[in-house]
Parts: C-alpha cells; sequence; structure tokens
C-alpha cells in the first residue's frame, strides 16, 4: 500500500476525517483515566521547524511520548537544511532512520516535495498556506461542544491566510457553510473559492459573516514571516476586531475559536477571548489527541 501523507485535509476523504476526530475524542478520555496507550512503541518522529512554535512542537512531542515512541527537532540553525541540504536528499535520509516526519516551513512546495521523496508518512505541520493540523484540533472542539457541524455557518473574520485555506478544505469536507470576512488584498486562495462557491462566500463586511453563525474564528493580522508588514496590516484590518459587539451578531450559542497565540486589541478583544464562549484553550489542548490520532491513521492503519 503506498504510504499516507498529511500535506492538508484534503489528504483526507470526509469518513476518513471524521474517523480521526472521533478517536481524537477516545484518546483525550483514554490519557484522562490513565489508560494505557503505547500504540507507537519504538516509533519515532522526525519534526522539522522552519518557523517558531510552541502547541504544535509540544503537542507532538507529548503525543509521541505518551504513544511510547519519541520525537527528533530538528531546526535549520542545527542541522544540515540549513546549510543547504536539498530537500529531497533530507526526505531519503530521514525516512530511513523514522517513521514519520512532521515540517513547518514557508511555502507549501516543500512539504509536497518531502513528501515526493518520502517512504515514510509527512505530515505538515504549517505553511504559508495551509494548517491542517490546526484544524483538526478546532473540528474537534466543535464536535465535542456543539455536535456534527455539517450544515452549520461559521465564520472566519480577518486575514484569508493558511488557516482560513484550511477551514475551506474542511468545509468541503464537512459540508458547511463558510462565510469569510476580509479586508481587500487580503483574500484566500482563488482556486479554493473556485472549488466550493456552493458553501464559501467571501464577504466584506464582519457582521455579515458572522450573522447566523454557530463558530467564529480569527488568527492574528500578520504570520510568520509578515512581520514587516505589520504596520500596514494594523490599518487594514482595523475594521476586523472580533469584538464582543461583532459576536453578538452570531447565534446565541455561538463558539470561538482562536489557533493562537493571539493579540488582544488587534484580531481579538480580551473580552472575547477571555470569554466562556471562547473555547480557545481546550482547542489548543485538542492538537494534542487530535494529532495522537493522526498519527496513528497514518502509522497503523
Ligand atoms: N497554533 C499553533 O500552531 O501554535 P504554535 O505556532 O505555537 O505551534
Ligand atoms: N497564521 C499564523 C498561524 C500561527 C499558528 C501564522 O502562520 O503565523
Amino acid at each position: 500500500m503506498s504510504v499516507r501523507h498529511f500535506r492538508s485535509l484534503l489528504d483526507l476523504n470526509s469518513q476518513e476525517l471524521r474517523q480521526i476526530l472521533a478517536r481524537a475524542s477516545e484518546l483525550k478520555k483514554m490519557l484522562a483515566e490513565g489508560v494505557a496507550h503505547e500504540f507507537l512503541k519504538n516509533k519515532s518522529l522526525a519534526m522539522i521547524f522552519e518557523k517558531s512554535s510552541t502547541r504544535t512542537r509540544v503537542s507532538f512531542e507529548a503525543g509521541m511520548t505518551q504513544f511510547g515512541g519519541s520525537s527528533i527537532f530538528l531546526s535549520p540553525a542545527d542541522s544540515q537544511l540549513g546549510r543547504g541540504e536539498p530537500i529531497p536528499d533530507t526526505a531519503r535520509v530521514l525516512s530511513r532512520m523514522v517513521d514519520a516526519i512532521m515540517v513547518r516551513t514557508f511555502s507549501h512546495d516543500t512539504v509536497e516535495t518531502l513528501a515526493e521523496h518520502s517512504s515514510v508518512p509527512v505530515i505538515n505541520g504549517l505553511t504559508d498556506s495551509f494548517h491542517p493540523c490546526q484544524l483538526l484540533a478546532d473540528l474537534q472542539t466543535y464536535f465535542e461542544h456543539r455536535g456534527d457541524i455539517q450544515g452549520k455557518t461559521v465564520s472566519w473574520i480577518g486575514d484569508g491566510n493558511n488557516m482560513c485555506n484550511s477551514y475551506i478544505n474542511a468545509a468541503e469536507l464537512l459540508d458547511f457553510e463558510l462565510l469569510i470576512a476580509c479586508p481587500p488584498g487580503y483574500e484566500p486562495m482563488q482556486s479554493l473559492l473556485d472549488d466550493n462557491k456552493d458553501r464559501v462566500r467571501l464577504l466584506r463586511d464582519p457582521k455579515q459573516a458572522v450573522a447566523g453563525s454557530s463558530l467564529v474564528a480569527t488568527d492574528v493580522w500578520a504570520s510568520m514571516g509578515q512581520e514587516d508588514e505589520l504596520q500596514k496590516r494594523l490599518l487594514d484590518f482595523a475594521d476586523f476586531e472580533v469584538t464582543p459587539e461583532l459576536m453578538s451578531y452570531a447565534n446565541n450559542d455561538a463558539i470561538f475559536l482562536h489557533c493562537l497565540p493571539a493579540h488582544r486589541g488587534e484580531e481579538v478583544s480580551a473580552e472575547v477571548i477571555d470569554a466562556p464562549a471562547s473555547l480557545v484553550w481546550e482547542e489548543a489542548e485538542n492538537r494534542l489527541h487530535a494529532q495522537k490520532a493522526l498519527l496513528e491513521f497514518l502509522l497503523c492503519s
């Protein structure tokens, strides 16, 4: 059987995604109840980080430890990647030593190239284009608190970035309506919008985008690698802060999610992110459980 990768959510079909989300909740329960689950004993995960991380690194490392396996952190600063060793060579070498490779990088092509030359699963831990691991956690959080997301309305407010692109993938796989409000010039990938005209709408008014919504999500206005654009972005996104007033246009039981790290007073106000409707801490925790379910799916099925 050919090796399965997780370059974007679309490497899964709807049924597989649902299976992983259900398993994530099971694994969460097993961990809480102290049930042994060393399903990846003696397996190892190489983790390449070309950008900073707290949640992704810790959740993958802790997850591998809980599974009885181990993880190896690699950064360009202290590996040959930083000295120009080609990605295909890195993929070939790591494939012979570890059981899976996770990569956080800039260009999505790097993930594609790694996957092309790797004989073990490659997992996208964030690129400029997608952040599929985060979507596993976001969806798990929604399912655990509100049930099935199919047919629901979800709002994305702010930058049409890697997270937004992955929300579009999720809308396609799980059949929900996605209303995106972003300023001109900050739209998500046009090809994704074109492929999902029936369920994804691009709007300019955040109030219109949260009307009837069950889930309001946002992210930073300047992603990693865009630090130089921050001042311009602060001006361009000024009308896109998720405030209590904006949340009042959503459904009464709408939840708020943010992949974190967050900037209170920019993309979200403290009154929203620190309120009971905000499930961001559980969302962050679910990175651990969802990625364990993903690792098990890729390595054991
Ligand atoms: N949400 C997320 O991916 O966090 P880190 O950048 O800390 O990994
Ligand atoms: N869009 C953000 C997500 C961080 C987890 C970034 O790419 O920096």
